[in-house]
This record gives C-alpha cells, structure tokens and sequence, in this order.
C-alpha cells in the first residue's frame, strides 16, 4: 500500500513557539504564557500550564476564540474567505481536481503523482462491496427513516464486521485498511440507504467505474433498466464533494478529533462526527435551505418577509444557508457552487424556480444593515441543495452527500489526532449549580 500517515514531522514544523509572550495578571499575580506561531502567521496564547499556576481556566462557550489543536490539513482565513487544503487554494483544486486526488492530498499530505494515484485508486476500488450482512440491518429500518440516522449507524456498524480496527495498537496497513475500506464503503452504503428509501433493490458496485460514477450508477441506476453515466452529473458531484472535503476544526471535525481522542476506532469516531453534522445549524442546513424556499415559494415569494422573520428576535426564523461562525465576509465555497448552480441546471435543462427565490432572497439580505451589520453571507448550504436536487436526489439525501464529501477530511484529521498523539478530549467548566448541602430524608423535604 502506498498511502502514509503523515509524519508527526509535519505537525512540528507548523507549530513553531515564539520567543515573544503573554503577560496576564490574576489576582495579584503576573504570569507569562509562549505564543505559539502557525505557518500563515497566526498566533495563538499556549495556556497549557494556566491553570496549573493559577488556578483559573479560560471560559469561552461555543469555542469561538480558542484553538483545540495545531493542523497542518487545512488552513482558513474567515475574514478574508480563504481556504486552502495542503497550501492549494478550494478554487484551483475545484476547478481542476478530481475528488480522489482531493482525498490523497488531504490524507496523505501532497497530491499523487500518476502511480501513486493509481495504487490509491485500486486498493478503494478493490474494498467497495459491504458484507452481505448489511442488508439485514437495512431491513430492520422503518421506511421513511431518515438517512442520516442510517448513515451513522452503518458506519459504526462497520466496526462490528471489521472488529481488528478496535485494538488501540495497530500497524501501518491495519491503519491503512480501514482509511481504504472506509473510503470505498462510504457511496456503497449511501447509495443503499437511497434505494432503501425507495423500497428498491440495491446495485452493487462496479470496480470498472471511477468513485463519483460508480456511485452514481449505485444510486440512480433502475435495476430493470440500463442506466447511461451522464458526465454532468459527474463532473458536478466531483465539484461539490471537494468543496465539502475538509473545513479545519468544524462541529462534526472536531466531534470526530474529539471522539477519536479516547482511542475509539475510526469507524465510531466517523460515526460520530455525521451525527454532528446531521444538526441544522451545521450541514442539515441544506435540507433547511431547499425546505425554506419551498415554503417562501408556496407562499407567494415574499422574500422581504421572511428576510424580516429572520431579522425579529421573537421569531425562531433564522435564513438558513446564511453565516458563518467563521466566515465574516464570504464563503468562498458559495462563490463557486453559486457559479456551479447556473452551469449544472443550464446543462441539464432543469428550471427550477427556488433559484430565482434563492437569488432575490441573497439581494434582499445582502442589502439590508441587519445582515451586512452581522457579516452574514450565503454559506456552502445555500446553493448546494438547488443543484443536488436538479441531479434527482431528494432533500433528505442532502446532508448524505456532504458528509460523503466531508469523509476524507475526517479520516486526515482523524489520523493527524492520533499521529499527534494527543490527550483525551476534556474540557473543563465553571460550576453553578449549589453548593455542598447536606441530604434531608425525603420525608422532611
Ligand atoms: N439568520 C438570521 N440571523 C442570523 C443568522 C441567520 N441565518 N445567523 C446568525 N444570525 C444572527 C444571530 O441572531 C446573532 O444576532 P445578534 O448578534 O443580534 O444576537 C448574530 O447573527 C450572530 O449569530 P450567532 O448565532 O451568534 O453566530 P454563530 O457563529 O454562533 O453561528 C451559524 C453561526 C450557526 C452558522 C449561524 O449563522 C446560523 O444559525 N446560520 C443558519 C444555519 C446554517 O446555515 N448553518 C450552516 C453553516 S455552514 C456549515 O456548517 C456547513
């Protein structure tokens, strides 16, 4: 096999400590803390021995100031909307790469040369069938279930049909075995759980087809029928799945570093981390977007109204697919999906007014002081579900394909976490409950 797990080299080299620090006064007492510097600059306070001079902690709910780890994976600079993944930037690699190629670069470090890729390619070509028994799980789904509760369940499910990738003490092919069945088995299960929801037969895999198609095919193809591969269709999953393939320390990355850091497997961890994402507030909010423009749509596409309902503070209505908790002035993954949505629907000749509602909606918000005050701007779920749905997936498929993009993010960073060999996950709290009391017999309470 030719795939590595990076070096914890890499890591050291983008994790340089400054001779500069941090000075704090807490009650009466100065401390200095080392500012660690990363490869583009940024600074963070190393606060590691706080709390053991101090006493104190740091207090930031919702993580939105403090770093969890150093990353060599993605790097991200909301302000001014630029993500790059190993140093190439989402524009270049959407416009030229191709999602395995993506997954390569995210996983191992650097993108393939041809004979690199081609090894890649085989060994997740060669692990695409799921054991016969993962049918039966899906027979015991009610139907209707949704499939993001299917998809976690099936993928940590693989730990059971693969119980070797429980041990905690693994050589470098047991690693490798998992990150390549995971991969593989990934559109394999997804394009399952599709037909389950149509109460049809599953395809299996054909090894002959490319990643993208060969999942296509799985989904789409009618069991009775011939099924042609429509290139556009390929080419737009292909952009969308590496628009989706890593966005550094995220919910459902961090849930995945986080669950991983007690030495669960891979599988478990993976699990987890869909779970995180299924939240509205993270990637179910495609389902959210394409739902609320069917609603604006159906109620005459009064977008002022609802950019208003999504202003007052006493309506739970928020614009789904609108902000960031780190983009504060683009998403440069909307930019390119906005330009993708035009392209795709021109192609394939598909009219779908949500568009236009879509459009109008991002003018209105854009204009308006309430959104450019908060620096809210369309975010990647905002255009991404107009397209899936042009391509014949239903809304609740949608979060289902981010995380399939999403997938070898979380195994490079699954991977980085465990290369780092970093400590279980463990934040601490300020209490605020009562104090010590002493218990009463109920019968005097
Ligand atoms: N519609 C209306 N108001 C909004 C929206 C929105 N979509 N997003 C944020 N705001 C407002 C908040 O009410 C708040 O206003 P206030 O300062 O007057 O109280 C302010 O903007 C800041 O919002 P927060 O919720 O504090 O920002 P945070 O960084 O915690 O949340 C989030 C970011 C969760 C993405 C938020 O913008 C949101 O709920 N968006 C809609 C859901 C969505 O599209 N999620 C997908 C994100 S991308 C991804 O995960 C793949």
């Amino acid at each position: 096999m030719d795939l590595k797990i990076l070096p914890s080299q890499q890591f050291i080299n983008t994790y340089h400590p400054m001779s500069e620090t941090a000075k704090i006064s807490l009650q009466g007492k100065e401390i200095e803390l080392p500012l660690i510097i990363g490869s583009e600059q940024e600074v963070g306070i190393d606060i590691s021995d706080l709390r053991a001079k101090t006493g104190a902690i740091t207090f930031d709910v919702g993580y939105k100031n403090s770093g969890a780890t150093a990353s060599a994976i993605t790097y991200l600079d909301g302000e001014l909307g630029i993500l790059r993944h190993r140093g190439y930037s989402i524009e270049d690699l959407a416009e030229n790469a191709t999602f395995m190629e993506v997954a390569y670069l995210l996983i191992n470090g650097e993108l393939p040369n041809k004979a690199q890729y081609d090894v890649f390619d085989q060994n997740i070509r060669s692990h695409t069938l799921v054991n016969e028994d993962m049918k039966n799980i899906f027979e015991a789904w009610p139907t209707g279930s949704h499939p993001m509760g299917q998809l976690i369940a099936m993928i940590s499910s693989l730990s059971s049909f693969y119980p070797e990738s429980i041990g905690t003490v693994q050589n470098d092919n047991q690693k490798l075995l998992n990150v390549y069945r995971l991969l593989a088995k990934m559109p394999t299960i997804c394009s399952m759980i599709y037909k389950k929801s149509l109460g049809h037969p599953f395809n299996y895999p054909q090894n002959k087809l490319d990643y993208v198609s060969n999942f296509l095919n799985m989904t789409f193809k009618h069991v009775t029928e011939d099924y042609e591969i429509d290139p556009v269709l390929v080419n737009a999953l292909n952009k969308l799945l590496i628009l989706h393939a890593d966005h550094e320390q995220n919910c459902s990355t961090s849930t995945v570093r986080l669950v991983g850091s007690s030495h669960a497997n891979l599988y478990a961890s993976v699990g987890a981390g869909v779970a995180a994402l299924w939240g509205p507030l993270h990637g179910g909010a495609n389902q959210e977007v394409i739902e609320m423009l069917e609603i604006i749509k159906s109620d005459g596409g009064n977008v002022e109204k609802w950019v208003e309902k999504a202003k007052d503070k006493n309506d739970s209505f928020r614009l789904m697919g609108f902000g960031h908790r780190v983009y504060k002035n683009f998403d440069p993954r909307a930019k390119i999906i906005k330009k993708a949505c035009d392209d795709v629907l021109n192609k394939l000749g598909v009219n779908d007014p949500t568009l236009e509602i879509a459009k109008k909606l991002e003018e209105t918000a854009l204009a308006d002081p309430y959104f450019i005050e908060r620096k809210l701007f369309p975010n990647v779920d905002f255009y991404s579900g107009i397209i899936y749905r042009a391509m014949g997936f239903p809304v609740e498929m949608f979060t289902v394909l981010f995380a399939l993009g999403r997938l070898p993010g979380w195994i490079a960073q699954w991977n980085e976490m465990r290369e780092q060999k970093q400590p279980i996950g463990r934040p601490r709290q300020i209490y605020t409950g009562e104090i010590l009391r002493p218990y009463v017999d109920r019968t005097k309470r």
